[in-house]
């Protein structure tokens, strides 16, 4: 589901990371964790990767966030309140770590998930232009 999400990773990568997360509770040097949805059968519906950040804007800067780095709900499930499910385990998860907030982000073309992120509480605080420059 990593790899639908983000198709530019190799699988092995993705894998790699997950099972990192999975194993150690930690994205780098903070705590994160994944959550996922399954169908009646066992099968993977849905997956939420959380993570505590150290400040993310918008937020406020004296104690950590609660970072959703990575939400996705397989096509034929969307729709049902799957991804809202994902993200209250997510928020409870970062209640838990003792965050007050949370935060997201998505592409600017991508306005489902904006709706998505509007209709969970979620407000926008900026949008950014990226810049790269060789040196
Ligand atoms: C974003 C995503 C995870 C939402 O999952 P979902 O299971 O469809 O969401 P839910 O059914 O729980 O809907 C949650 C709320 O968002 C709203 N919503 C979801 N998709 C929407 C859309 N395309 N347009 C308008 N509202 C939408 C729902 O109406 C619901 O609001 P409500 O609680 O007021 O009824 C899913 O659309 C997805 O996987 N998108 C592709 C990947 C992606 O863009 N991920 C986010 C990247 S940060």
């Amino acid at each position: 589901m990593r790899a639908e999400l983000w198709p530019d990773g190799a699988y092995e990568e993705h894998l790699a990371e997950v099972s990192e997360t999975m194993r150690t509770g930690m994205n780098g040097t903070l705590p994160a964790t994944c959550f996922v949805a399954e169908g009646a059968g066992g099968e993977l519906l849905g997956f939420l990767e959380v993570g505590l950040r150290s400040h993310a804007d918008g937020c406020d800067v004296a104690r950590p966030v609660g970072f959703v780095e990575g939400w996705l709900v397989r096509e034929p499930a969307r729709g049902q309140g799957i991804g809202a499910a994902l993200l209250a385990a997510a928020e409870d998860w970062a209640r838990s770590q003792g965050c007050r907030e949370m935060a997201s982000d998505t592409w600017i073309d991508n306005l489902s998930s904006q709706r998505a992120h509007e209709a969970l509480g979620f407000e926008v605080v900026d949008r950014c232009v990226n810049y790269h420059k060789a040196l």
